[in-house]
């Protein structure tokens, strides 16, 4: 097992009040680990806390190099593409200046646009509307351009904050295809966080239970969704 991410007794803050409270997680390289955990849980403030946006203390590693303590923008450029909660694109600009933005860290102008035709297989509406202002777009759409957009980067690490959330159940399965196939094909390391067991945990192999900033379990996908009070708390069956 090789890890790309591994956080160790991680804490954070929100000014004086503690969020997360000692946590030990461990990202693969090449696999897709999940998250889970309710509302409040914490786990945007992980994703956070993992790209500097938010005080923490305890160790955060990526590919065996500490980043906790640097600038958010250092982080990016290390590889990590953090995709937000509420999908953060810019509604005036056109699908493909967002998508354009992705890439800004960039220097490497030919293969930028390389990927563009590349990511534009895996979204073909974005390549259709690739002169619409975002903020035109369904939910699921803009949904497709945020994670988009993160791949410009050509992360090493793409984080992604409740994909699905809003989103009908056959768009959900549509987008977990696709970071799949993201996963399996460009051999990009996935951590995600979720409210949405059933289909977070068939795209992934390992996943996390978070519970009011605490670890509560964890282990191989195909495990914790045969664990009882998984099933009941999160499966709904
Ligand atoms: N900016 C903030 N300032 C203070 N407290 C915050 C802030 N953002 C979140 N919190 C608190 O931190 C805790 C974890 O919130 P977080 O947003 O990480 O949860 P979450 O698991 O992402 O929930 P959801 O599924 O609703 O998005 C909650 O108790 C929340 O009230
Ligand atoms: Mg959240």
């Amino acid at each position: 097992m090789v890890p790309l991410l591994e956080a160790r007794n991680l804490e954070a803050y929100y000014g004086w009040s503690k969020v997360l409270h000692g946590l030990d997680l461990t990202v693969e390289k090449g696999k897709v680990t999940v998250v889970l955990g309710a509302n409040g849980a914490g786990k945007t403030t992980l994703l956070r806390a993992i790209s500097g946006l938010i005080r923490t203390t305890g160790e955060i590693r990526f590919d065996g190099v500490r980043i906790d303590g640097k600038a958010p923008e250092d982080i990016v450029r290390l590889g990590i593409a953090h995709v937000p909660e509420g999908r953060g694109t810019f509604p005036n600009l056109t699908v493909l200046e967002n998508l354009r933005l992705g890439a800004y860290t960039r220097k490497d102008k030919q293969e930028v646009r390389r990927d563009l035709d590349r990511i534009y297989t895996y979204f073909p509406v974005l390549k259709q509307k690739s002169n619409s202002p975002a903020g035109l777009l369904s939910g699921g759409e803009q949904q497709m351009l945020a994670i988009a957009r993160g791949l410009m980067l050509r992360p090493r690490l793409l984080m992604l904050d409740e994909p699905s959330l809003g989103l009908a159940p056959v768009v959900v399965a549509d987008l977990f295809r696709i970071v799949r196939a993201i996963n399996e094909d460009d051999g990009v390391t996935v951590l995600l966080v979720e409210q949405d067991a059933v289909g977070a945990l068939e795209v992934s192999q390992y996943a996390y239970l978070l519970e009011t900033g605490h670890i509560v379990s964890s282990g191989p996908a195909d495990e914790l969704r045969q664990n009882d009070s998984i099933r009941k708390s999160y499966l709904g069956y």
